[in-house]
This record gives structure tokens, sequence and C-alpha cells, in this order.
């Protein structure tokens, strides 16, 4: 008995890359690249931009992380970047950057540069994106990720009610319920971040977001609300969550705000935050 589980073991540790779990484009040239894509989605076009990985390797299962505009954005807006001194996102939400080749982007643009979701209409745009994506390039189907500011977010969120098993964390910044939540009855891991101050969305409803995941999650309530220390955010891990479905609340004291920085600091919390909580997955 002991014998056989120990040769298992040895087995594992010495093969891991064939447990990942690839897509059907890993191994495959790929066609796909950095520019800009449309399809038909229920009989309208879509578009969207995609960003590969420098050197893309196409034996390498990569992150694949959406990224969705704020309402009156756009996918290119979000390829650009808009500077954060003017409440603008970072380029991919400032993920890229970070991600130091690691990760595929998709960047799609919502119809009337919004995500109302009609009919589902924009999940099944993400269902699409998915295949579309995955058939051509080398995905780590384990760690698919969303994030997005204010309806970005909210159609993040969306996902994580419509889409709880594609999806291994998501990261709403300033979100509310606009996208609807198709759903919402499994745990997804949860990141949320919101301002005290946020005269778009308020605050109750980026905690009205979050308290459905930690309650599908099966995270302990907190005690009181956590409140921002001054000028500086406070990141809240919740305690008692289901094993791979945490949840990390940051609140802040600014306004509706992508690129809110902690005081002395002039480099926006979100990214690095959203990404150590999605890298938290391998
Ligand atoms: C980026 O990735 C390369 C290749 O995996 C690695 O050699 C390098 O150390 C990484 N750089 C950073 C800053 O993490
Ligand atoms: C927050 O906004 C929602 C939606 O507009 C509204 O129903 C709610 O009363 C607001 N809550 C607070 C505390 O202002």
């Amino acid at each position: 008995m002991r014998g056989l589980f120990t040769s298992a073991c040895l087995f594992l540790a010495s093969v891991p890359s064939v447990f990942a779990a690839s897509s059907a484009g890993c191994g495959k040239a790929n066609t796909l690249t950095n520019k800009q894509y449309s399809m038909q989605v229920n009989g309208k076009n879509r578009n969207y931009f995609l960003n590969i990985p420098d050197n893309y390797n196409q034996n390498t299962p990569y992150r694949l992380i959406f990224t969705w505009h704020q309402l009156g954005g756009s996918a290119q807006k979000i390829v650009n970047g808009e500077d954060p001194k003017k409440g603008g996102a970072l380029p991919y939400y400032g993920l890229k950057a970070i991600a130091n080749n690691s990760a595929i982007f998709v960047v799609p643009d919502g119809i009337s540069n919004g995500w109302a979701n009609s009919g589902g209409e924009d999940v099944t745009f993400f269902d699409q994106l998915v295949k579309t994506v995955e058939a051509d390039l080398c995905v780590n189907t384990d760690l698919r990720f969303s994030t997005g500011f204010s309806y970005g977010g909210a159609m993040s969120y969306a996902l994580a009610c419509a889409r709880p098993e594609m999806l291994r964390a998501v990261a709403v910044i300033s979100g509310a319920q606009l996208s609807g939540c198709s759903g919402g009855t499994k745990p997804v891991a949860y990141y949320g971040q919101h301002g005290t101050s946020d005269s778009v969305l308020n605050v109750s409803q980026g905690r009205a977001l979050r308290d459905k995941f930690v309650a599908n999650n099966g995270c302990t309530k907190l005690q009181s609300e956590p409140a921002p220390a001054g000028a500086n955010s406070v990141k809240t891990q919740y305690s008692g969550c289901k094993e791979g479905y945490p949840v990390t609340w940051v609140i802040h004291n600014g306004d509706h705000n992508p690129s809110q920085t902690n005081s002395g600091s002039s480099t926006p919390f979100a990214p690095a935050n959203s990404w150590e909580f999605f890298t938290q997955f391998k």
C-alpha cells in the first residue's frame, strides 16, 4: 500500500504538465495574434482585441484573462490605457505589465459601450470567445480569469454568477449588479474593491456583490464592515471559505476610480492586488 502510494506521488511529481488542463490549441501553430478581431454572436457583429505573450509558446498552457471596459469605454481604451491620474485604467487594467508574458488577454467591446447583457448576449459572447481562443491558442483551462472596473466589474460579476465552472477567479473593481446574475448559486474565488466615497455606484452596491460570493464560497461573515485607514486602503481576506474559493475585499476612501492609490504612492493598487489574487492559483 505504502509503496503504491509513494510511486504514484513520484509519478505525479515527475510529469506535472501532463495534468495541466490544456486547451485544444496547445501544440498547434497559432493563427490568432495581437490584433482586433470580430465574430457573430446571436446575429450581431462583436469586436475584441487579443494580446498574446511575446515569444508565445504553443506548448505552454497560459492563463486567460478577460478585461471588460467601463461604461463609455472601449476595448481600444483598455488596450491603450488611460491616464491613471485622471481616473483612467492602466493598459489591460495594469495586469499585462505585471504578467511578464504569462497570460493571454482578451479585451471585448460592449454594445453601446456597455454590458447590458440583454438576454444573456454578453455571456454568450464570452462563451464564444473562450471557444474561439482556446481552439487556436494554448490555454490552461483551469486558469481563466475576469476583471473590470464599474460596468466591466458588473460583467465580471455576471460571469461569476453564470459561468462559475469556467472561471477560476474574478476581480470586480467598483462594480454593481448591472449585467444581471443568472444562476449565482455556485462558488467562485472573488476579489472585490470599492471606495466609500463612490459617487457613481455606492459602496453598498459593491458590498452586495461581494456578499453573494461570501455566502456561495462558505466564508465566515464579518462582524462589522472594514473601514479604510484614512487615505490608505484596507485589505480583508475572509476566513472559513471553502478550499480554493477565497474572498478578498479592499475598501478605500476614494471615489469611482480604477486607479486609486494609497497615501504616498503613485502606483494604483488594483493591478498588484488582483494579480496576486489570480496567481495564488497555479
Ligand atoms: C519573467 O519570465 C522569465 C521567463 O520565465 C523569467 O526568466 C524572468 O525572471 C521573469 N521576470 C520577472 C521580473 O519575473
Ligand atoms: C445605493 O445605490 C442604490 C442604487 O441606486 C440605492 O438603491 C441605495 O439606496 C443606495 N444606498 C445608499 C446607502 O446610498
